[in-house]
């Protein structure tokens, strides 16, 4: 009588192309990991869960490490961002000059929270620190364009017709 053969292993999901290609370049290097969470993001957008476990076994490093580290530092995303990021400064200069307003204004305007990507994906909200622009306060960014003294009317017309 044959003996069974052991059922095969599961099939580990194939690293996404950017992941390989990161890690290729920082290869035992397991120091690298900020590097290589930076490079990633930069190519995908985001860390998503998927991406993270791929990094995780590329660099032969616990997964709760490398999750561990991308929730520490919070220039790593976690969600998908929209196309275009509104980062409004909260920073001290601006917080006296009415950011709490410019942010509910637009939190009005596009229907969403704080960290939050709007319904079409165009904008993702954020609220910063300094955005070392403090005369112009209360300021806020859209990409890298910079909108200053604003008012919540202001803000409102930026984001509808940026
Ligand atoms: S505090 Fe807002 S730009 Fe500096």
């Amino acid at each position: 009588m044959k003996k069974a053969k052991p059922a095969p292993k599961a099939v580990r999901g194939a690293a996404d192309p950017a992941v390989k290609k990161v890690v290729a370049r920082h290869a035992g290097n397991k120091g690298a990991l900020i590097t290589v969470l930076q490079e990633v993001q930069a190519e995908l957008g985001y860390l998503s869960g998927q991406t993270i476990e791929q990094i995780s076994r590329a660099m032969d490093l616990p997964a709760s490490q490398v999750y561990g580290v991308a929730t520490f530092y919070t220039q790593f995303r976690l969600k998908p961002v929209g196309k275009h990021l509104m980062r409004v400064c909260h920073g001290t200069a601006c917080h006296v000059s009415g950011a709490g307003k410019i942010s509910q204004a637009l939190e009005d305007e596009l229907k969403v929270g704080d960290g939050e990507t709007t319904e079409d994906g165009k904008f993702t909200l954020e609220t910063v620190a300094c955005l070392g622009c403090c005369s112009l306060a209360p300021v806020m960014m859209i990409d890298s364009e910079t909108y200053g003294r604003l008012t919540p009317d202001s803000a409102r017309k930026a984001a509808k017709d940026f």
